[in-house]
């Protein structure tokens, strides 16, 4: 779908003049839509003006979005200001832990959700207004096949709260707290008190995790204005910036820049960058992939480890380092390390006020090194993520080395296999379960095309045998993903998936598997013949019978092709 573009000899249709209904007779169709519109008490000058939709995804499921609301007040006053008749109309709002099975498995409905609505309304720009995980991502997607102009909104990071002498945000706080609870270090007591904390005002997590790393990424591609993405939500510049996202909008319609000018094979590679030097999450490999595959941009995960090996890690956040969102954003923000990455990066790429990065990047007058380091000083000399490929992986696998223990980088151990989550859950904590610290933990049939959705388990929870005797991280590996927020030696998105028929679902308890980040592979030590065996015992998983669920199992692409539906992508 792609906003229509009327031919040379007829008159650009504006505002609501813009798509009409079918019915065979347009001056009837816009008859029709000036009465209803005025029915809701605008008047003929209001509706004469050209239109600015706004997607509204505030909901009371998703306490990410709990701004939204007033995001939207700000966006219509900058719109007013500007000229134009800001509308504003609800898309699909995705929470992450409001979703059953996951919010993942949803991402591309929403993305299908906000294209139509985008592309079928009456709009002459748009404002995008997401924040939580997966609908940033669903956002962008939306606006490259649409290719309406668009500028884009995140709602922002919520604070840190001060808690008897730390500070603690969602969600690397909870996960670290909830292992210790498993490890029988916290108390039921404490851990009761430590969930009124975690998260005690509105805004995204509080920490470099995926919808953070997203904002980012939106900034780094140019869909989100320089130095807009890390403001904390309940900040007064959040509002502004909502009141300056509506009256570019304006200046949209008058000079367009579409997201197809924006999100160009360039501006995929400095995002990537920006992906390796935030050590930002790996769910944000997949919509990043997802993203440009709408404008038919691919990204080869060989082409992700050269990357890798030539950018240094410079924000030193949580879940791998200690700041905060804020800390990141008082520390210079994106502005900042773009700066610093600038040798680095494509200077042509334009972003969605039309400028060039060169034109946009400025020396920063001050940045706070311990949250922002100088290209000299890194927190690691090369990025966080690293691609693997082998005989268990033929396609791929992600491991997030900036959140991983060296120690464990060269591992050949016996494999412990879980066949998928329900099997997880019943015997992880098993005290039959045969598990030693030096195994590998592997978990399958939970990829995309699964009815778990490609849910955020790849980190799976150390035996509580093994936590209570003081054992911090092991080898995992899974074709799910793992949270923005998560740390450990975790290896990912292994593709393709076990239910697609991957080798990961012929592994079994026993076998040996062989991990090397240095020569980045994954190999799976088992005889052809023994697997020939298996894969002879296979079968797919049954079809969901209706419904979302069946149009994802008929059409969601691997990992390394974004997870979306593959009617969505633009070959390229
Ligand atoms: Fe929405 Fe973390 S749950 S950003």
């Amino acid at each position: 779908m792609t906003q229509e573009a009327p031919p040379n000899d007829k008159p650009v249709k504006r505002g609501l003049a813009r798509n009409t209904a079918n019915y065979g007779d347009p001056d009837f169709a816009m008859y029709l839509r000036r009465s209803f519109a005025k029915s809701m008490g605008y008047s003929q000058a209001m509706l004469d003006k050209p239109v600015v939709g706004i997607v509204d995804t505030g909901s009371d499921y998703n306490n990410c979005h709990r701004t939204v609301p007033e995001l939207i007040e700000a966006v219509k006053r900058g719109v007013l200001a500007a000229g134009g008749l800001p509308l504003a109309f609800p898309t699909v709002s995705l929470c992450e832990p409001s979703l059953f099975p996951t919010s993942m498995h949803y991402r591309n409905l929403a993305a299908l959700d906000t294209e139509a609505m985008l592309t079928a309304q009456p709009m002459d720009a748009a404002v995008l207004i997401g924040g939580c995980d997966k609908t940033v991502p669903a956002q962008l997607m939306a606006a490259a096949s649409a290719d309406v102009p668009a500028v884009q909104l995140v709602t922002g990071p919520m604070l840190a709260t001060p808690f008897q002498g730390e500070r603690l945000s969602a969600c690397t706080d909870c996960r670290r707290y909830w292992a210790q609870y498993r490890a029988g270090t916290v108390t039921a007591e404490r851990i009761g008190q430590i969930e009124g904390r975690l998260a005690t005002t509105a805004g995204t997590c509080g920490v470099m995790g995926t919808a953070s790393t997203m904002a980012c990424l939106a900034e780094a591609l140019g869909m989100v204005p320089l130095g807009h993405g890390s403001i904390p939500a309940v900040h007064a510049d959040r509002l502004r910036a909502a009141e300056a996202a509506g009256e570019l909008a304006v200046k949209l319609i008058t000079a367009p820049v579409r997201p197809s000018q924006v999100i160009t094979a360039a501006s995929v590679e400095n995002a990537l960058r920006v992906l390796l030097a935030l050590g930002g999450s790996t769910n944000a490999l997949i919509h990043l992939t997802a993203v440009a595959g709408r404008r038919g941009v691919r990204i080869d995960l060989n082409r992700l480890n050269e990357l890798s090996d030539t950018t240094p890690v410079l924000v030193d956040l949580k879940p791998t380092g200690e700041g905060y969102m804020e800390d990141f954003h008082a520390a210079g923000g994106m502005p900042a390390l773009l700066w610093e990455l600038r040798d680095l990066l494509h200077l042509d790429c334009i972003d969605v006020t039309g400028t060039p990065l060169r034109e946009r990047l400025v020396e920063p007058a001050f940045v706070d090194r311990r949250y922002i380091r100088a290209r000299g000083e890194p927190v690691s000399p090369v990025g966080g993520l690293v691609a693997l490929f082998g005989s268990l992986a033929p396609r791929g696998a992600i491991l997030k080395r900036s959140a991983a223990t060296p120690s464990l980088f060269e591992t050949e151990a016996r494999a412990v296999v879980f066949d998928g989550l329900e099997d997880l859950a019943n015997r992880i904590d098993s005290p039959d379960l045969d598990v030693t610290k030096d195994d590998i933990l592997v978990l399958k049939n939970a990829g995309p095309l699964t009815p778990a959705g490609m849910p955020e388990a790849g980190y799976l929870p150390i035996p509580s045998r093994l936590a209570r005797a003081g054992v911090k991280d092991m080898v995992r590996m899974s074709d799910c993903r793992m949270s923005g927020t998560a740390f450990g030696t975790i290896v990912l998105h292994i593709t393709p998936e076990a239910a697609a028929g991957g080798p990961l679902g012929l592994v079994e308890s026993g076998d040996r598997i062989r991990l090397s980040v240095q020569r980045r592979s994954l190999d799976l030590l088992v005889d052809a013949a023994e697997l020939e065996k298996r894969r002879a015992a296979w079968r797919p998983p049954a079809r969901p019978r209706r419904g979302w669920d069946r149009l994802i199992h008929e059409q969601v692409l691997q990992a390394d092709e974004g997870c979306d539906l593959a009617s969505l992508r633009l070959e390229g």
